[in-house]
């Protein structure tokens, strides 16, 4: 019980640390800044990944030593978009974290432009991050389960 409620506290800090770390990126990244500013988003993107590997953690032992037994989760398309969301942002992070892993080296007072590709990245991550929370309450309510007709 205590341990279950750990897990799913922590998976709540997870997510919490993901968007917080996204929507700094977001607030750091834009128009012309100087290197210092994306050697700082890339502080960000630390904290992203180590709550990347904390949400995935907690939403894997959620879904196979959970309280419920997996096909409860497995069964549940809803599930599995959420689960291609969560991809899908994690794919896209790709790009501002190459850009910000290049762009950090030099003078820390020249300036850089940020592409709009990145700008957009960013937003696409956040919008779809603000849709999971919504599409996990859905399927831990079993909505979405196929009914099975005898
Ligand atoms: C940023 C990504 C994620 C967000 C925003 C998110 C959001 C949530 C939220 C809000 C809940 C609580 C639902 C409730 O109790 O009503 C939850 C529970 C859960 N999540 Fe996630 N989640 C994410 C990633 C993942 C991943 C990657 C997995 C699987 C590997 C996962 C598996 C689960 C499971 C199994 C539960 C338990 C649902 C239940 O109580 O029946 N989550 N998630």
């Amino acid at each position: 019980m205590t341990t279950d409620i750990l897990i799913r506290y922590l998976h709540f800090l997870g997510i919490f640390i993901v968007f917080a770390a996204v929507l700094g990126q977001h607030l750091l990244l834009k128009g012309t800044v100087p290197r210092a500013m994306i050697a700082k988003a890339q502080r960000f993107d630390i904290a992203y990944a180590v709550a990347v590997v904390v949400v995935l953690g907690t939403g894997l032992l959620q879904w196979f030593s959970g309280a419920k037994p997996a096909v409860f989760y497995t069964s549940n398309p809803v599930f599995h978009t959420k689960l291609t969301l969560f991809l899908l942002v994690g794919l896209i992070s790709i790009y501002p974290s190459v850009f910000m892993g290049k762009q950090k080296k030099g003078d820390p007072a020249e300036l850089v432009e940020i592409p709009k590709g990145i700008v957009h990245s960013i937003r696409l991550e956040l919008l779809l991050l603000v849709v999971m929370p919504l599409l996990a309450v859905i399927m831990a309510k079993g909505l979405g389960i196929p009914v099975v007709k005898p």
